[in-house]
């Protein structure tokens, strides 16, 4: 069961990875929001509500943690929903759209690591 919930983990942190990684590559280029960004948001989503049930752990949970890391996590999702609606019909996205999405993702990783 903790080998399984390492590779939930694993899966998690791979979405973090595309999410964040997709991003980057906008940010020192064209900064338009791509679906990779939204494939890596919800990988990261499924694997994370996976990981925020008590299964395959000793110890217990910071649900308040958490639960805030849910709430960035649907701001970032209705950012890529309005910003790439957006971006469809007048070909660009509100520079602080695009960059909030990456400074909120950096944000919930903070969150996850420092948070404890
Ligand atoms: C962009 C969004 C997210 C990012 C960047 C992110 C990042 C991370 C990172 C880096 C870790 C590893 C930290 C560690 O194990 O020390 C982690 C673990 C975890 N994340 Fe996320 N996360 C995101 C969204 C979510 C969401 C939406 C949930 C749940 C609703 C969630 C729940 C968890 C849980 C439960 C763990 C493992 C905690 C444990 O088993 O000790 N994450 N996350």
């Amino acid at each position: 069961m903790e080998i399984l919930r390492h590779a939930v983990l694993l899966v998690h942190l791979v979405g973090f990875a595309i999410l964040f990684g997709a991003w980057v590559v906008e940010a020192v280029g064209q900064r338009r929001i791509t679906r990779l960004q939204t494939l890596g948001m919800v990988i990261a989503a499924v694997a994370g509500l996976a990981l925020a049930a008590p299964w395959g752990i000793s110890y217990d949970l910071n649900y308040t943690k958490i639960g805030v890391k849910l709430v960035v996590l649907l701001i970032i999702g209705a950012l890529l929903g309005i910003g790439s609606a957006r971006q469809r019909k007048s070909g660009t996205v509100a520079p602080a759209i695009f960059w909030l999405i990456g400074i909120l993702t950096l944000l919930n990783a903070a969150l996850a690591v420092l948070w404890r």
